[in-house]
């Protein structure tokens, strides 16, 4: 498949350029555009045969539903109904930007689109390139991240052309996502909402708009879940090629270095995925993450891919806690390394 590739600047849109996407996403072919999250694999979320694509592209399996963007509020009530008092006020506050709601589902929306779910996750996205796409293609975009199924998701437009080029018909390169984290899923089906899948809006953040907001218990435990609520959180997720272990405990830097030359010997490459304040300590391929929780999330994708550039065996990553952002880091982190942790 031929894939169109165009720059596109988020500051200054050049609209003819984004009408060319904008007809493909109308002729129920599949776009890659940038949102302010990961970049998404699009589709119109109303067209089965343009959904099939998206999957198709992604090699994702179909009981997994996608979330459904849209450009403006008053697009909820076309798509979902019992919308409930703390959704609003959630919608309100937080989009346009890197949150997902989940609804009962109207018939409008195809069970390509939902996974066969009689629910509907919808999102409103804060990239300005995003939203101009939704607006001029005259309809809601099903858009999952844009990487090929069990991969990390892409944070810069060199990520997808390196993976999906002739896989889609169109790619557009913006800026780098600005959270580099995939948006906070909540669940508002219930009366008490509950997340699914955590990012960059946390707990902490929601519970001051709308008081007790409760967490899918499988993503507490430190442990592989096939309970998942969220379809996609049981799957394989977010890995590169090499080998990733989450390390944490006493004298870590030293023993982290006893492991890399021990795998020196082996002839086996080693990295490090650590944050600023550790990044001269370690021995091997160190890739620092940065200072704080949200600079660490923006550039966990990156080194993922990076390390996979590097023909890295060997991944030792930090662990970053489970508070604020935190959660969304070791969500990613602990599937990319399919649950293996090593306490020192
Ligand atoms: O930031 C994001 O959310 C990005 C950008 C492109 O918007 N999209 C994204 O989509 O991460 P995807 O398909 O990779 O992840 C969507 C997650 C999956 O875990 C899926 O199972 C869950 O949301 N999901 C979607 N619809 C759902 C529903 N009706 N009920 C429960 N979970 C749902
Ligand atoms: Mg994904």
């Amino acid at each position: 498949m031929k894939t169109i590739i165009e720059i596109i600047d988020e500051n200054n849109i050049d609209e003819d350029k984004l009408k060319v996407y904008a007809n493909l996403i109308k002729n129920g072919e599949t776009v890659i555009f940038p949102t302010e999250t990961v970049y998404g694999l699009g589709a119109n979320a109303l067209n089965e045969n343009a959904v099939k694509k998206i999957y198709e592209a992604k090699g994702r399996p179909s009981d997994n539903p996608l979330i459904v963007h849209i450009s403006h509020i008053n697009q909820v009530d076309d798509l979902a109904k019992n919308v409930s008092e703390k959704a609003s006020i959630v919608m309100k506050k937080f989009w346009p930007g890197p949150i997902t709601i989940i609804l009962p589902k109207k018939e409008i929306v195809p069970d390509k689109t939902s996974g066969g779910l009689k629910t509907v996750a919808l999102r409103m996205p804060k990239n300005k390139i995003a939203l101009k796409l939704i607006e001029i293609s005259g309809t809601p975009i099903s858009a999952p991240s844009a990487n090929i199924s069990g991969r990390p998701s892409p944070t810069k437009g060199i990520h997808v052309v390196d993976e999906m080029n002739e896989r889609v018909s169109g790619i557009i390169i913006g800026n780098d996502c600005d959270y580099g984290l995939e948006s906070t899923v909540v669940d508002f089906t219930e009366e008490i909402p509950m997340i699914l899948r955590p990012g960059s809006v946390t707990k902490e953040d929601l519970e001051m708009e709308i008081g007790k907001v409760l967490i899918d218990p499988s993503l507490n435990s430190y442990e592989d879940n096939k309970t998942a609520k969220a379809p996609g959180m049981k799957y394989t997720h977010y890995s590169p090629k090499g080998d990733v272990y989450i390390v944490r405990g006493k004298n870590l830097s030293q023993n982290i270095n006893k492991l890399i030359e021990q795998n020196n010997e082996l002839n086996l490459k080693s990295g490090v995925i650590c944050s600023e304040e550790n990044k001269y300590s370690y021995n091997g391929e160190v890739i620092c993450l940065g200072s704080d929780l949200e600079e660490i999330g923006s550039n966990l994708f990156d080194a993922l891919i990076e390390m996979d550039k590097r023909k890295i065996d060997i991944i030792y990553a930090e662990d970053f806690g489970s508070s604020g952002v935190g959660l969304a880091i070791m969500n990613r982190l602990l599937k990319s390394a399919g649950y293996k942790i090593i306490n020192f």
